[in-house]
C-alpha cells in the first residue's frame, strides 16, 4: 500500500519515561509506515531540557505557532526528587505551562468512551469537556499570614500615581489573607478559544461562574463571555448549538444529572478540579486526551492527558513486560493529524486517523485491553501487554 503523503509539517515532542516508549511505538510502527509526513522532532525530555536550559521547549512552541500542529509526548515535571534523580541544574517549570504561555491557547480534556469500559457515572454517555481557563486567580496570588491586630487592605495605583483602596478585614486576632487577580485580554483568548472549540465540535458551550458572590471578578468572565458570543451567535444558531452561563453550584448539579455531550468553560481551580472528577468519572486517565488550541481555533496542540507512567518505567527497565495504556497517546497523533488533515484539505490523512481511533475504540469493545482498563471491567476480564497490544492494532491498520 503507498504511504498517504503530507505537504506540512508537524511538531512532534517527544517526552520521558514508559510514555516515551510508548511514543517511539506509536510513531515508528503505526504512523511512519502509513504516511510520508515531515516530522519537525524536539526532543522535550528532562535530560534535553537540562541541557539546552530549557530552550528547547520555548523553540518548539515557537514552532508550533509557525507550522500549526504539535504532537506532544508526556514529560517531567521536575520537583525536588527530580532534580536530585537527573541531577538537573535547576527546576524546570512545566513545559505543558511554557507552551501554553506562548500559544496563549486554552487546554480542553476529553474523554474517550468506550461502551465496554464500565464509568462510575454511569449515565455519562457522551463526552463531557472541559476548558481551564488556566492563567490567574489562587495559582497567581499572593497570601499573607496575619499574626496581630491589624487592618488587611487592597490597593491599586495608576501610573499617575492615584490609588484606591478597600479595606479586606480588620482583624482582631491572628487569620490569613489572599489577593488574586486576571486580565481582560487572558479572559478574550480564553472565550475566543472556547467558542470556536464549540463550533469545531458542535457542542454546546456553558460558563461556570460564581458572579453572585464575585460581582466584579467572576462578572467580568460573563460579561466577556456575552460581548464575544455576539460574534458567535449567528454560527451558533445555524447549528443549533447554545451559549449559557451557569452559576458553577448550578453547573455542578447539572453534571451529575445530564448524561454528557456539552462543553464546559469553568475559570482556572474549578477547572483543575473539575477535570480531575470528570476523567474518574469516566474511568481512567489512560482514556483522557487533551487538547491546546490557539484562541483563533487555528493551531493545535494535542498529547495524553496522563503523566510518564513512572512505575511502569521502573518495570520496563528491570526488563519486566507492562501492560501501559496507550489509547490517549495514540488519540494524540489522531487528534493532531486531522487538524493537519483539515488545514490542508487532505482527505486521505483524515480518513486514516479517523479510521486509527475507530481500530483502538473497536479492539477495546472487543475485548483486547491494557490492564488499568481490565481492572475496572472487573475480575474476569483478561488484559494483555504493552507489546501484545501494539500488536493487535498495528496488524489491524496495517490491513
Ligand atoms: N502532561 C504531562 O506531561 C504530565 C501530566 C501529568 C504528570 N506528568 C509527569 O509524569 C510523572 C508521573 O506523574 P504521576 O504519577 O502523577 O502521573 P501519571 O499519569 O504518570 O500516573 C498516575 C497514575 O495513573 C496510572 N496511569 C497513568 N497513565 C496510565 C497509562 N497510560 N496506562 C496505565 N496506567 C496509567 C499510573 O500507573 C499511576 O498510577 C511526573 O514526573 C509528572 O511531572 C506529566
Amino acid at each position: 500500500m503507498s504511504k498517504i503523503s503530507v505537504k506540512n509539517p508537524l511538531v512532534n515532542m517527544n517526552g520521558d519515561e514508559m510514555a516515551r516508549v510508548i511514543w517511539d511505538k506509536i510513531q515508528n510502527e503505526i504512523i511512519l509506515p502509513h504516511i510520508d509526513l515531515n516530522l519537525i522532532n524536539y526532543d522535550l525530555s528532562i535530560k534535553s531540557r537540562d541541557e539546552t536550559n530549557d530552550k528547547i521547549t520555548t523553540e518548539a512552541a515557537r514552532q508550533i505557532n509557525k507550522v500549526k500542529v504539535g504532537v506532544k509526548c508526556a514529560t517531567i515535571t521536575p520537583d525536588e526528587k527530580r532534580v536530585k534523580e537527573y541531577k538537573l541544574k535547576k527546576k524546570y517549570p512545566s513545559p505543558n505551562g511554557t507552551i501554553r504561555n506562548i500559544l496563549k491557547g486554552t487546554i480542553f480534556r476529553e474523554p474517550i468512551i468506550i461502551n465496554k469500559i464500565p464509568k462510575i457515572v454511569n449515565h455519562w454517555n457522551q463526552p463531557v469537556i472541559i476548558a481551564r481557563h488556566a492563567f490567574g486567580d489562587i495559582y497567581r496570588s499572593k497570601e499573607i499570614s496575619v499574626k496581630k491586630k491589624g487592618k488587611l487592605t487592597i490597593c491599586f495605583e495608576d501610573e499617575e500615581g492615584n490609588k484606591e483602596e478597600k479595606l479586606i478585614h480588620d482583624f482582631d486576632s491572628s487569620g490569613v489573607g489572599l489577593a488574586y487577580f486576571n486580565v481582560n485580554d487572558s479572559i478574550y483568548d480564553f472565550a475566543n478559544s472556547c467558542f470556536n472549540y464549540a463550533l469545531i465540535r458542535n457542542l454546546p458551550l456553558f460558563l461556570s461562574t460564581k458572579n453572585t458572590i464575585l460581582q466584579k471578578y467572576d462578572e467580568a468572565f460573563k460579561e466577556i463571555f456575552d460581548e464575544v458570543y455576539k460574534k458567535f451567535q449567528i454560527r451558533f444558531e445555524e447549528n443549533n448549538l447554545t451559549y449559557q452561563h451557569r452559576l458553577i453550584d448550578d453547573m455542578v448539579a447539572c453534571l451529575m444529572k445530564w448524561s454528557g455531550g456539552f462543553l464546559w468553560a469553568c475559570k482556572n481551580y474549578d477547572g483543575d478540579v473539575m477535570s480531575d472528577l470528570v476523567a474518574q468519572g469516566f474511568g481512567s486517565l489512560g482514556l483522557m486526551s487533551s487538547v491546546l488550541q490557539s484562541p483563533d481555533g487555528k493551531i493545535l496542540k494535542t498529547e495524553a492527558a496522563h503523566g510518564t507512567v513512572t512505575s511502569h518505567y521502573r518495570q520496563h527497565q528491570n526488563g519486566i513486560q507492562t501492560s501501559t495504556n496507550p489509547i490517549a497517546s495514540i488519540f494524540a497523533w489522531s487528534k493532531a493529524l486531522k487538524h493537519r488533515g483539515e488545514l490542508d484539505s487532505n482527505l486521505d490523512l483524515n480518513k486514516f486517523a479517523q479510521n486509527l481511533e475507530t481500530i483502538c475504540i473497536n479492539t477495546l469493545n472487543e475485548g483486547y485491553m491494557t490492564k488499568d482498563l481490565a481492572l475496572m471491567c472487573g475480575p474476569e476480564q483478561k488484559w494483555v501487554t504493552t507489546n501484545e497490544f501494539f500488536e493487535i492494532i498495528k496488524h489491524k491498520v496495517e490491513n
